[in-house]
């Protein structure tokens, strides 16, 4: 790697569509990523892994409804879609094609390691039965489809629970075998896990979780929402008598809420024997303060789904302006190629030296200055826009040369197809003497 101008940094998260966004889904992964959203000098992806929900539901309309709710709480807690990349998984075809490439290099015994599909199969060893029971191909192959997910946009930091380290480090390991066989082509990802963030608890003080049946809903009507707020389990405590912060989960939910000074005052307002209700008043009001602005985007966003479509829509092409070049040079690297580029085997000695494409710059009747890069048959690979003098046309020329992978961001070019693209990656790189 040479040493040129700071790299933006991708970071790259999926959110499964299954279930409906809760209170803990808020405060440990929603609230955060739209905070981190804003970061400068990075890029980031966010999608609706609707795929992987295919894994663990077979009911279209929940899947549906899901995509629909879960888009519109990201959107309501302030996500901006001109400024990340936020799309649906199943809209962007190169992550399956992708990830058959990945299949193709995954060994199977690195996949019977994996957590999920060893949960499954350790639970019906328990059970004695056939091990293989309630296994389908696809919780098998999670990983692969998620290592997708994270190599098809070259992304850097995966912001994950502890629970999905090790899928990260399998997207490694297979970018890695990948770059082993083909040439350095895929980033190698990293897991990143935010120890600071809150475990909410839920109702009944164990963890917030749609199984314990214990959660706060996130955009809830405002009485549901108040509701489950007084049904946060306390002691028996009267008021007047002090009580415990310690394992009291209302106070641990609010402050998850609530800056510190607010939390201090609470935490004395407990010394002094706050009732119960009253404290459960006061986290419903901080809560509301900081959803109810929200909650009219959500409802909106819910009440217009073709809204959200668009948006969906506008994020999947604006992933694509990544996906499909990058997929082009992918299948160039694996041998899924144009036949006709394939060198005449009478040439074939001579292949090497002569089969090299190049740049032609050259002057039009407009007066301008052009560049083309031509295979040695002589098919346009690159066709450049106009350039006010040769010099720039030059500079351009050895920017490409040094930096072959700038192709992909080079504004000089005329769009041609991926195909095209692809072979001009290919051609650039063995010009170069790159691999
Ligand atoms: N498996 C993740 C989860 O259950 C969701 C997911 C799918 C994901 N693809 C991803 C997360 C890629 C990070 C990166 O939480």
């Amino acid at each position: 790697m040479s040493a040129t101008a700071p790299q933006v940094v991708r970071f790259l998260t999926g959110i499964t569509t299954t279930g409906t966004p809760h209170l803990g889904n808020y405060v440990g992964a929603i609230r955060p990523a739209v905070q981190a959203s804003r970061r400068a000098g990075a890029e980031n992806f966010y999608f609706l892994a609707d795929y992987h929900a295919l894994i663990k539901c077979d009911e279209p309309a929940r899947i549906q409804r899901s995509t629909l709710e879960i888009a519109a709480c990201w959107l309501a807690a302030g996500l901006d879609p001109d400024r990340v990349f936020f799309y649906r998984q199943s809209d962007i075809p190169e992550i399956p094609e992708l990830t058959w490439l990945l299949t193709c290099v995954t060994g199977k015994g690195v996949l019977n390691r994996a957590h999920a599909y060893k949960a499954q199969v350790d639970k019906n060893t328990a059970a004695s039965v056939d091990v293989d029971t309630d296994v389908t191909a696809g919780l098998f192959m999670y990983p692969v489809l998620m290592a997708a997910d994270i190599l098809m946009f070259k992304s850097h930091k995966i912001p994950v629970g502890r629970d999905q380290v090790q899928h990260i480090e399998m997207a490694r390991d297979m970018a890695a075998s990948f770059n082993h066989l083909y040439g350095e082509h895929l980033v190698l990802p990293e897991a990143q896990v935010d120890e600071s963030v809150a475990l909410l608890p839920g109702l009944d003080g164990r963890k917030m979780s749609k199984s314990y049946d214990n959660v706060i809903a996130l955009f809830g009507p405002r009485e549901q929402v108040r509701k489950q707020i007084f049904s946060i389990v306390t002691d028996s405590r009267a008021p007047g008598e002090p009580k415990d912060t310690e394992g009291s989960a209302l106070f641990q939910i609010y402050q998850a809420f609530a800056s510190e000074d607010d939390t201090r005052k609470l935490r004395q307002a407990y010394a002094d024997g706050i009732a119960w209700s009253d404290a459960k008043q006061l986290l419903f009001e901080r809560i509301d303060a900081e959803i109810g602005p929200m909650r009219e985007k959500y409802e909106h966003l819910v009440a217009h789904p073709q809204e959200l479509e668009q948006i969906l829509r506008a994020g999947a092409e604006k992933a694509r302006t990544r996906a499909t070049p990058f997929m082009g040079e992918l299948r160039q690297a694996v041998g899924l190629r144009n036949l006709a580029t394939l060198p005449a085997a009478a040439g074939k000695a001579k292949a090497a030296k002569t089969a090299l494409p190049s740049f032609k710059q050259y002057r039009e009747a407009d007066g301008r200055f052009y560049f083309k890069f031509v295979d040695p048959q002589g098919k346009v690979l690159l066709q450049s826009k106009a350039f006010g003098t040769p010099r720039e046309a030059g500079e351009t020329i050895a920017r490409l040369k040094a930096s072959p992978s700038s192709l992909h961001s080079e504004v000089m070019l005329e769009p041609l197809d991926s195909t095209l693209l692809a072979e001009a990656s290919q051609g650039l790189q063995m010009l170069t003497g790159g691999d």
